[in-house]
């Protein structure tokens, strides 16, 4: 794994967004990989700054999300499909019905799971994929003890993930019990993994991922052994290392 400190949160934004650039620029048709959460909206911020400032088009590129909660609406704005709206796709050239998230909704949750998986291997699988990282080690929402020959899944979200994201919510009740993630062996089929951090709040995963075992009870730590990752992230995130 490479690791790229930076100095503060707007630097990893700043360097996330322009790999992104780089590859739509030099791969129009590129399948990027997104995630949600407080991580990763300075990235996303970037883009648009860029995709106003310099034409950088995403007409040809495909996204697709990590995961979605089960039982809220895309026109919710808890959900990730209005979070992805309103942090990235009104503001830039990409047509929506080339962005991909899973379907919370779907009658057939098993059903939507294979169809978004299908979706991943018929683009040829994700170029650049972008993640963050749970206090647990959790990516996408691939929680402890998640197998890592994984595909696109169910999960019932740890509670400690319920309670990181209440703050989105009224309340922690309020927090949907389950949703629906890319499996870490879809997400290990990605070319190139960008993992995003920052803060002091994330420094013992970091600290976990970089100098501890591969261990399904630390899902972070199967991106070991991949070829191609990079980590960016700030110097309070890094205070371990
Ligand atoms: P965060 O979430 O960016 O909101 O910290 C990251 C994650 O849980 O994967």
């Amino acid at each position: 794994m490479n690791i790229i400190k930076t100095e503060n949160y707007d630097e990893m934004s700043n360097m996330a967004a322009n790999k992104i650039i780089e590859m739509v620029r030099t791969n129009p048709k590129a399948t990027i990989g997104l995630a949600t959460g407080s991580t990763p909206k300075g990235v996303y911020k970037k883009l648009i700054e860029d995709h106003k400032a310099n034409g950088t088009t995403y007409k040809q590129a495909t996204t697709v999300n990590l995961d979605e909660y089960v039982g809220i609406s895309r026109n919710d704005p808890h959900s990730y499909h209005f979070f992805m709206r309103e942090q990235l796709f009104s503001h830039i050239d990409i047509p929506l019905e080339q962005t991909y998230i899973p379907d919370g909704m779907a009658k057939d949750l098993q059903l939507e799971c294979s169809r978004f998986e299908s979706v991943i291997q018929d683009l040829d699988g994700v170029d650049l994929q972008l993640l963050g990282i749970g206090h647990n080690g959790h990516i996408g929402f691939n929680e402890p003890g998640t197998s890592f020959e994984s595909r696109t899944h169910v999960v019932t979200l740890a509670e400690s993930t319920r309670k990181a994201n209440a703050r989105f919510f009224p309340s922690i009740e309020d927090v949907p019990a389950r949703a629906i993630t890319m499996g870490i062996a879809t997400i290990m089929e990605s070319k190139e993994i960008i993992l995003l951090a920052s803060g002091s709040s994330k420094a013992e995963a970091i600290a976990r991922l970089v100098n501890g075992e591969v261990n399904e009870n630390f899902p972070a730590s199967v991106l070991k052994l991949h070829k191609n990752v990079t980590i960016i992230a700030d110097k309070d995130a890094l205070q371990f290392i």
